[in-house]
């Protein structure tokens, strides 16, 4: 089988391929699948990140949130440790830049929100199996945040994301249900 780096490589590289048109088709095809979905309905308090280019807009999902009445949290990395808090985000003006362009919650302008607090979490990841493995941007961050998070997960993922059978190491922690495009695929 092939290794986690290859995967990651050979995903990236189809991302990029994905056009405009097809991507905001798809993003909002999985949109309306994540809104209609009863765990997010029902969640009064999200947690996500806040997408790179190539990966599903998330932006979309949390001005939703916020239009509904519902509580977004975003993570904040600490690369020493390689852990990540959340934070309340409550406007696009408590986020900043930080390395590799990745966008932030501003610690001294928001609240933490502990992992009990999250009733909903999106997982973010660049490739998805049958079983709800998944291969990550290769930090580890999630598998070390899901060790201690025991409510709903959810991913969001293109249907080209999804394939049979992925690596997994004894770290790697599977998500609970997995949105794509075409279809929902719940593995609890
Ligand atoms: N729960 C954990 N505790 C300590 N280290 C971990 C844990 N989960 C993952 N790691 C480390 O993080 C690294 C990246 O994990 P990997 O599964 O390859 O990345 P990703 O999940 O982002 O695709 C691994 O080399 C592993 O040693
Ligand atoms: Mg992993």
């Amino acid at each position: 089988m092939q290794t986690k780096h290859k995967w990651r490589t050979e995903m990236k590289d189809r991302l990029k391929e994905l056009s405009e048109d097809e991507k905001s088709k798809y993003d909002h095809q999985l949109l309306e699948q994540l809104f209609t979905y009863e765990p997010y309905k029902s969640a009064n308090t999200i947690g996500l990140t806040i997408a790179m280019k190539n990966e599903v807009d998330t932006r979309k999902i949390i001005e939703h949130a916020w239009s509904v009445g519902k509580k977004v949290a975003v993570p904040k990395c600490h690369p020493e440790d390689k852990t990540m808090t959340f934070r309340y985000l409550t406007s696009w003006n408590e986020l900043e830049t930080v390395y590799f362009g990745l966008q932030e919650p501003k610690p001294e302008v928001t609240e933490e929100c502990s992992p009990e607090e999250i009733q909903l979490l999106i997982v973010p990841g660049l490739l998805f199996d049958e079983r709800g493995y998944r291969i990550g941007f290769g930090g580890g961050y999630y598998d070390r945040f899901l060790q201690h998070y025991h409510n709903s997960t959810v991913s969001l993922a293109y249907d080209i994301q999804l394939v049979k059978e992925l690596p997994v190491e004894p770290f790697d922690l599977p998500v609970g249900a997995l949105i794509t495009d075409k279809k929902i695929l719940s593995f609890t």
